[in-house]
């Protein structure tokens, strides 16, 4: 049993701080956040991640998980804390490391006996040395302490399995003896470990993430190429995947990556080499055709529906992804926008990020199901490839809708099925416009989306 601090209670520290207490140990939870903290002691969650909740209760009630704003009280006993506070896009592109700062200058302040500082957020690679520079300066008196760097790995929608079955666990530290000390943390996990030094352990996460989001632009431009030759992307990336040089995942065509991680991590390294006097040739294309991807989806719609004015268009799905709540950098938010921006009436169902999404975008009409999304609708789009979209009732979806028109961003539905049922039907890459090929016998074997 380790005594733990953690700093910022959003997906990441909230997820960490949780699984850390359920392998035994005594968590604290810190975070600026009043409302935040208020709503966790009376156990209520303030973000969707499946299996949270009931992982929160049970170690809240084991006194093993506690909540504050009180950094003193957090760093009273805790032999290790983390920093798992949020590092924001800047205006060039930058990651933003106001946070990072402020905790790190508030753990010096209130630090009272040695302490390994752990950083979780993804951080340009660097900032563990200037982190350690801040401590230093910040302290009233010198006391001894040390800076591991783990960056954190997990997948919202599937955080608590990612956090308790990693691939691996990096760990990296000019201190070698504290970096094998937060290595032993994580060892009831019995993953693979990394053990390094900071730098490469910071550049490890965003190498990881460039690549991954390199993986998903790669199989979007494919899917234009397939879309001009009557291809289908989905048999190609099946095709592709099951050669063990490239392996099956992140390969599903889409509307793009999105969510707090990919599209400012991949800025956030392009930005990096820049200002070291390189060109990131590579980045700059994954980002290019990923935001084009949106606008692809868009194109499809004019394609299809004309002039947008006046229309009504239903959205399915709202959050980057299933299975969570979250709706930063969502390509589904980007299109809500610019569907309304052309005159069009959005009506949209997400069955969680539907109270996130009303904060952020004003006119949009929120819907109980997918079906009261399809009724009067002109079209219809889907943005997130929820499971409960999987199987709905075409049949009465269609009867309800102004106009039969299913644009799907996820490639979640069979072309000749709906072609079959009298959908006008776009989906991504399969066939000329994406409207399905001839001889379509097969199913997609989906998995849970790549971004
Ligand atoms: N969300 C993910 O899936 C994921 C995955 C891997 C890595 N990361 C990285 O982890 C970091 C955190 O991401 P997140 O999604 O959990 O962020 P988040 O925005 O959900 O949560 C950050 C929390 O930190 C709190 N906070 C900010 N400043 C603070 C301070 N000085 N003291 C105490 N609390 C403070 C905020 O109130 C907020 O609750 C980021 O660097 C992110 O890139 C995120």
């Amino acid at each position: 049993m380790k005594n733990i601090c953690v700093i910022g209670s959003g997906y990441v520290g909230l997820v960490t701080g949780t699984c850390f207490a359920d392998l035994g140990n005594q968590v604290t939870l810190v975070d600026i956040d009043q409302g935040k903290i208020e709503r966790l002691k009376k156990g209520e969650l303030p973000i969707y991640e499946p299996g949270l909740e009931e992982l929160v209760e049970r170690n809240v009630r084991a006194s093993r998980l506690f909540f504050t704003t009180s950094y003193e009280d957090g760093l009273e006993n805790a032999e290790f804390v983390f920093i798992c506070v949020g590092t924001p896009s800047g205006v060039d592109g930058e990651a933003d490391l106001k946070y990072v700062r402020s905790a790190a200058e508030t753990i010096a302040q209130k630090m009272e006996h040695s302490i390994i500082i752990v950083n979780k957020s993804t951080v340009p690679v660097g900032t563990g040395d200037w982190t350690a520079d801040i401590v230093k300066r910040a302290q009233p008196s010198p006391i001894d302490f040390a800076v591991v760097s783990c960056p954190e790995f997990l997948r919202e929608g599937s955080a608590i399995t990612d956090f308790l079955n990693p691939d691996r666990n990096v760990f990296g530290s000019t201190n070698r003896e504290a970096a094998e000390k937060v290595a032993d943390l994580y060892s009831p996990l019995k993953a693979e470990t990394v053990i390094t030094d900071l730098r490469t352990a910071e550049m490890i996460k965003y190498a990881s993430n460039a690549f991954l989001a390199t993986r998903i632009s790669f199989i979007n431009e494919m899917s234009i190429i397939c879309e001009r030759m009557g291809a289908d992307v989905t048999e190609v990336a099946r095709g592709m995947g099951f050669d063990k040089r490239i392996g099956p995942h992140f390969l599903q065509a889409g509307v793009g990556y999105g969510g707090s991680c990919f599209p400012k991590d991949v800025k956030a390294l392009a930005y990096m080499a820049q200002t070291h006097g390189m060109h990131p040739q590579l980045l700059n294309a994954v980002m290019e055709i990923n935001d084009f991807q949106r606008k692809h989806i868009m194109l499809k719609i004019r394609d299809v529906l004309g002039n947008l004015d006046g229309k009504t268009l239903g959205v399915l799905g709202l959050a980057f992804k299933e299975n969570t709540d979250d709706i930063r950098e969502s390509p589904a938010l980007t299109v809500v926008r610019l569907l309304m921006n052309q005159g069009a009436t959005v009506k949209a169902y997400d069955p969680v990020a539907m109270p996130n999404t009303a904060k952020e975008v004003e006119g949009i009409k929120m819907c109980n199901d997918p079906y009261e999304v399809a009724i009067d609708a002109d079209g219809l789009i889907v943005m997130t490839p929820w499971n409960e979209f999987k199987q709905l009732d075409m049949q009465r979806v269609k009867d309800s809708m102004a106009d039969a028109i299913v644009i799907d961003g996820r490639n979640m539905y069979s072309p000749a099925r709906m072609k079959e049922l009298g959908f006008t039907y776009r989906g991504v890459g399969r066939g000329y416009n994406g409207e399905g090929i001839l001889a379509e016998n097969q199913e997609i074997v989906s998995e849970p989306s790549a971004d």
